[in-house]
């Protein structure tokens, strides 16, 4: 068979059903080529046979997806046979035209063959295919064990039911076996909706070696899964928003009385109701196109509304009927100032108490990201933080906390009175940047709080997942491990810059809530018991530490409390505005902290949240359950595509380059050997066991790309995008920048993004090409100097003393908040600057340099001092060749701003007052002995 060619002339890439990392885009591109090679055979230039190999290639996969459809698909085989290359061409051009601009949605035209398109009257058209109306556009997939030979009849079928009064169209796509349908709930994001019959079977004919690896790494066996509810389940895992409903001809009373059948919406009888199944598809999907608080903002928006409440611009006639700032209505339009209220009547509901739709939009937001509830939160995700450590932690309560978490929890630990117990991340150092906390330290943790017995004070492990740079951690695992050594520990996951990851079936799992509910469902099996049982015998009576550290510990399903907390920026990955954040909860003992949590709602929230804000929420979560499967697909095929280009681009590579798995997690967290997303002949089944098994692995979407390489340092580099490329990005380090895709990327964004980068590149090359010797050497020792000469990363020292008078032996946690009001008692701080060669005296001969505050350099944005913080060399070696202008918590020119020595002599109870003097005298015996004076 000769090889397909495409528009260059190379063979044609095969096209396997399992691309499960390659969706729409590959897609587009397959079509593309086909255009290619259908152009050039009416041109005479490329023969039949190569044209009907790729179509036949790509049949397999074009199954999944109702556009073009089993019948257009039929009329290019037909044309080809018939040897008529024009209208082959012309009809795969209208196909391109129809997937590219997604114009068969609405236009029914796109569907009829040949000729029929023109010849069709609108209403003929209508009743077959598309909606010219408009109205919202899905698929359902279609699940039988029905011959292939009676789909186009059953599509009839289907079509014929559609009504002018359904709030929504839908085609119907078939498949016969449970890998195909499997196959398709991965490829076709337009899928809200799956029928499964009986009858099917399982395996399909085409050939999936990583559908059947992936399969593989499921649980369970694939034979007794491919039942109707085995099919459900599986589908539910991979998808869980999509609604499922399982038409059965017996039993059907014994199938909907199955545990298991709770995955599915509905159970029916036979197909003889296909009406029913036709509304309840519909209610289905209308269930989550509801938004309860933006559907009722826009109706308040609608109405006549004198308004004698304090907010002037609600209505916009202060703007409209000025003379001075009738631009800003001009700007915004009218519609901003209909849906400004003060107001909490009306419909309009209280996010501080809320009882009406934004009860229900909340609630709804439960549903889709996996949580048992939600608070919507308008001041972002540094709120969030904050109410989640306020409502959780009493003082004293001991928090396990990454030192390099956002700010928030710093100085929601400060609030709260709580004593954070720091643990590193292990470093980048080249990068200047720190990866997340491995187990093992977490885990040493807590067998030293153990070993001293305050085990009982550690309440809450607080980590961020992914970090800034795309560090994930395997949520599961931390989270059952260290339930194994107290089984009532809070975890809170600051997923700031994941909550679309719920929308990935690969990353999901990975998430706070994709991987609470998988323990769940293991609490729940009754085989958990016998599982944790032969673990605990396995590990003996009374196992070491080390023992500890180096199993993988099983928590005793009977003990375990699972209380779980995670927060989202969902304006950071979703399409919310500015500030709009979730807190999500799945905690069984919530209600012994629900009224901490409405304190913490009091304390925080805005009196006066912004609507628009709370709408946008509401949306955003409508978008996820409907869209964001293929958002998601897009954001991490666009960012494949960066890193492709980047590796790949002769110049490009020259003197940039996105960090790989391998240079961002160090091997022994990598255990499947995973490298790469990129690697050569890069096996899949590898990359799933990596996000399956793997202690860390990378977010794809978060590309550090290295610029140091090319002569910029990050902050160079990224002012340079911004300002004569329009290309802005967010964090940088000394050598590099970060690129993030997200749902809002395009192909173009990377065509525009890769152009500017061979531009640059070529620049350099020019330069250096036309340069004199000194200036290549000036080039090389730049690059040197931001590859090689990084400062290493300072490590949180301790607490001083002074700060730790009830602290365990073998912990580093300290009382921050009584050293963060050091710092209001002006006479007892003193400044100097970090070029006064005092510091180093009192580095090397005392007294102890201590941190009246948080110092936070940006970047890396982690806070290399805290309050009461004892200040090592290796801190003032990095801040002296810290290069970065923004530094939060330090003045220049004022210096490093220290608790004086003397206040740090006199006990901790006289500067800070009584709550350390109550509790010092309950532990009066430590205290004294604890509290010592600085030494002179
Ligand atoms: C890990 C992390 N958590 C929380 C936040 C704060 O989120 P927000 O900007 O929504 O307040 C950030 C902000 O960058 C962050 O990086």
């Amino acid at each position: 068979m000769p090889d397909a060619l495409t528009q260059n002339n190379r063979p044609a890439p095969e096209v396997r059903i399992d691309e499960f990392f390659s969706g729409p885009a590959a897609r587009a591109d397959r079509w593309r080529s086909l255009l290619g090679v259908a152009e050039r055979w009416a041109d005479g230039h490329d023969n039949r046979a190569n044209f009907e190999t790729m179509l036949a290639a790509m049949a397999a996969t074009e199954g999944y997806h109702a556009y073009p459809g089993l019948g257009l698909m039929k009329n290019l085989q037909e044309f080809a046979s018939e040897d008529d290359a024009h209208a082959a061409h012309s009809m795969v051009q209208r196909i391109n035209a129809a997937l590219a601009t997604k114009s068969y949605r609405r236009h029914a035209g796109d569907w009829e063959m040949g000729e029929e398109a023109d010849s069709a009257s609108v209403e003929d058209l209508a009743a077959t295919a598309g909606d010219a109306a408009g109205r919202p556009y899905f698929e359902t997939l279609i699940v039988t064990g029905i011959a292939a030979e009676r789909w186009p009849e059953l599509s009839a079928m289907w079509r014929r039911l559609r009504r002018n009064l359904d709030a929504f169209v839908y085609e119907p796509v078939f498949v016969g076996s449970f890998e195909d349908a499997f196959c398709a709930a991965i490829l076709n994001p337009d899928l809200a909706a799956v029928v499964i019959h009986e009858g099917f079977s399982l395996r399909s004919r085409h050939d999936a070696p990583v559908l059947r690896a992936v399969l593989a790494t499921a649980d369970g066996d694939v034979r007794t899964a491919a039942s109707p509810l085995g099919l459900a389940t599986v589908l539910n895992r991979v998808r869980p928003e999509l609604d499922l409903y399982l038409v059965c001809n017996q039993n059907v009373e014994e199938l909907a009385g199955d545990a298991r059948a709770n995955v599915a919406r509905r159970v029916f009888y036979s197909a003889e109701e296909l009406l029913e199944l036709h509304l309840a598809i519909l209610e289905g999907v209308q269930s989550r196109f509801d938004t309860p608080f933006f559907d009722n903002l826009k109706k308040y928006a609608q109405r006549p509304i004198g308004t004698f409440h304090a907010l002037p611009i609600a209505r916009g006639k202060s703007i409209f009927k000025s003379a001075w700032i009738r631009d800003m209505g001009e700007f915004y339009g009218p519609t901003l100032f209909l849906a400004e209220s003060s107001a909490t009547t009306g419909g309009l509901d209280s996010l501080l108490e809320p009882t009406g739709n934004i009860k229900r939009a909340q609630d709804m937001a439960a549903r889709a990201f996996g949580a048992d509830r939600v608070f919507f939160v308008t001041n972002g995700t540094s709120t969030s933080n904050k109410m989640a450590v306020q409502a959780l932690l009493s003082p004293g309560d001991i928090v396990i906390v990454d030192r390099n978490c956002h700010k928030s929890h710093h100085y929601g630990m400060v609030l709260a009175g709580a004593q954070p117990l720091y643990v590193e991340a292990f470093p980048l150092t080249k990068y200047s940047m720190y990866g997340a906390v491995p187990l093992r330290t977490i885990k040493q943790a807590l067998l030293n709080l153990k070993a001293d017995g305050r085990l009982d004070r550690v309440k809450m492990i607080d980590l961020t997942n992914c970090t800034f740079d795309g560090h994930i951690y395997n949520t599961r695992r931390v989270m059952e491990e260290c339930l194994a050594i107290k089984p009532d520990l809070i975890f809170l996951w600051d997923e700031a810059w994941f909550g679309f990851a719920r929308f990935s079936p690969f990353l999901r799992p990975r998430t706070a809530m994709g991987a609470a509910n998988d323990i769940e469902e293991w609490l729940r099996d009754p085989g958990s018991i016998a599982t944790y049982e032969k673990h605990r015998a396995e590990l003996g009576k009374s196992p070491s530490d080390e023992t500890l550290l180096e199993t993988r510990l099983i928590p005793d399903p009977r003990l375990v409390r699972l209380r779980v907390y995670q927060t989202n920026s969902t304006h950071k990955s979703m399409s919310a505005l500015r500030q709009g954040s979730m807190l999500l909860v799945k905690d069984v003992e919530f209600h012994t902290v629900e009224a901490q949590f409405k304190e913490a709602v009091f304390t925080h929230a805005s009196t006066s949240p912004n609507q628009q804000l709370i709408a946008s929420l509401d949306v955003a979560r409508r978008q996820m359950e409907l869209e964001g499967y293929g958002l998601v697909e897009n954001a991490i095929e666009v960012a494949l595509a960066i890193r492709q280009q980047v590796a790949r681009h002769p110049l490009i590579s020259r003197y940039f380059s996105v960090l790989p798995a391998d240079a961002m997690i160090p091997g022994e967290f990598r255990t499947s050997g995973f490298t790469d997303f990129l690697e050569p002949g890069m096996n899949w089944a590898k990359a799933l066991e990596s996000l399956r098994n793997d202690e860390f692995c990378l977010d794809p979407t978060r590309m550090t790309l290295v610029c140091g390489s090319a002569g910029f340092d990050g902050t160079q580099f990224k002012n340079m995008l911004a300002g004569k490329y329009n290309i802005q990005v967010n964090k940088t380090s000394r050598n590099s920048v970060l690129l993030q895709s997200n749902i809002n990327n395009t192909r173009s964004d990377v065509a525009h993004l890769v152009r500017v980068l061979v531009e640059i590149a070529s620049e350099i090359d020019q330069e250096l090409a036309r340069g004199s010797g000194g200036m290549r050497k000036a080039f090389e020792s730049r690059v040197t100097s931001l590859m090689t000469d990084v400062p290493d990363l300072p490590n949180f020292s301790r607490f001083h003393d002074t700060f730790r008078f009830d602290a365990g032996d073998r912990t580093n946690e300290g009382h921050i908040r009584e050293a963060f009001y050091s710092a209001y008692n002006a006479s007892g701080c003193e400044y100097i600057r970090l070029s006064d060669p005092e510091i180093d005296r009192r580095l090397r001969s005392g007294p102890e340099l201590v941190s009246a505050n948080f110092v936070i350099p940006y970047p890396p944005g982690f806070p290399i001092m805290v309050p009461g913080q004892v200040i090592t060399p290796e801190t003032i070696q990095f801040m002296r060749k810290l290069d970065v202008k923004e530094i939060h918590g330090y003045d220049a020119a004022e210096g490093l701003k220290l608790v004086r020595p003397e206040v740090l002599a006199e006990p901790l109870t006289k500067a800070t007052g009584d709550r350390a003097a109550s509790r010092k005298a309950v532990k009066s015996g430590k205290a004294e002995t604890v509290v010592k004076p600085a030494a002179e």
